[in-house]
């Protein structure tokens, strides 16, 4: 069974449409990774499942985490499983903290609300966990308060946290976004083993299709508040299907080749709430044709992926021949 299942989840606030139909799956111990350009409806998603969506949003669709309807769950069943299976962490570590309490109280009372356990072994285990997650001097940390510690310290502290309750699902969104890069990997590196030991799935938020593809085993393109493409990193690199795809693959920098300038994608980003029957990236896609203005577009399974787009057969060919000339310069 699948850990967690969106179902056509659309949200609007104030009848502004945001998601427009988000339909996702991820197996135990799985990592999806969410990407696309800013205003999509990456955190959005996010929120949604962890059920912290604006007070005026209006949901509809299922978002089932083991079986259990997340939508349809009471204040303190809520609770219990963000205590639990279900945990999250931001870009930003210090939202996650109190700036006027120690590190030490903050993981020892986290602990003791959410696990019930006494005070000195949440103590211990508060320990063992930053050493887990590579503190150093655990001492000092416990003792610290938040503004007395690097963004990659705190962000530790943060996952630490995250994982004290062994969640089966966290929910990641742009962790790494603050931090240097070595740090980035550090941390990256931290939620990876976290995975491996636990068994723990994550839905990780990111701008950054490399780290993306190095992290995830399925990697979810979203565009205007949809799903546009899903596919495993390696074949979403070799054969992009979905031409925003294929753009957002070509607008990286490249480490190898300096480029006069770099590709940008025409036109402007589309807001959900733009979109009326019709593709919502045909303004901007230089593949369209009349039947992509003519009523909205399914996403298409098939092949262990799926893709938004009446012309993905027909130009496959022609967006992999693009990417691989690309890849092979
Ligand atoms: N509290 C809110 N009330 C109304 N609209 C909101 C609210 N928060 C976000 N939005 C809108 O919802 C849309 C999706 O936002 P979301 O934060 O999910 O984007 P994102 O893909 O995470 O972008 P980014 O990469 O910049 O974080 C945006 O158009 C945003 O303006
Ligand atoms: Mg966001």
């Amino acid at each position: 069974m699948n850990l967690l299942e969106l179902d056509d989840v659309r949200l609007d606030v104030k009848g502004r449409a945001i998601l427009r139909g988000v339909s996702l799956s991820l197996s135990p111990g799985e990592a999806l990774g969410l990407v696309g350009e800013s205003g999509s409806g990456k955190s959005m998603t996010l929120r949604t499942v962890l059920r912290t969506e604006p007070p005026r949003a209006r949901v509809t669709g299922r978002v089932t985490l083991d079986g259990e309807d997340v939508r349809g769950l009471g204040a303190p069943e809520l609770r219990r499983l963000r205590a639990g299976a279900l945990a999250m962490i931001s870009q930003d570590p210090r939202a996650a903290l109190n700036p006027l309490l120690r590190v030490s109280r903050f993981l020892v009372e986290g602990l003791c609300d959410a696990r019930g356990e006494t005070r000195d072994a949440a103590d211990r285990r508060a320990r063992d966990l930053l050493a887990q997650v590579g503190i150093a001097d655990v001492d000092r940390c416990m003792d610290s308060y938040p503004h007395q510690l690097s963004g990659g310290m705190l962000q530790r502290v943060v996952i630490a946290a995250a994982v004290a309750g062994s969640p089966r699902l966290l929910l990641a969104d742009e962790p790494t976004t603050a931090l240097d890069v070595t740090t980035q990997s550090e941390v990256m590196a931290i939620l990876d083993d976290q995975r491996r030991e636990n068994g723990m799935a994550m839905l990780f938020v990111t701008h950054d299709l490399e780290l993306a593809s190095a992290v995830c085993d399925r990697i979810a393109v979203m565009y205007a508040g949809e799903i546009v493409e899903i596919a495993t990193p390696d074949r979403l690199h070799a054969s992009p299907r979905h031409p925003y795809t294929r753009l957002l693959l070509d607008s990286r920098p490249s480490l190898t080749t300096r480029a006069p300038v770099l590709p940008v994608i025409p036109g402007r980003p589309v807001a959900a709430h733009e979109v009326r029957g019709r593709c919502a990236f045909a303004d901007r896609c230089p593949w369209a044709a009349p039947q992509c203005l003519s009523g909205e577009v399914p996403l298409v399974h098939g092949d262990g992926r799926a893709v938004r787009c009446h012309r993905s057969d027909e130009l496959a060919a022609e967006l992999a021949r693009a990417t691989g000339t690309e890849a092979s310069a």
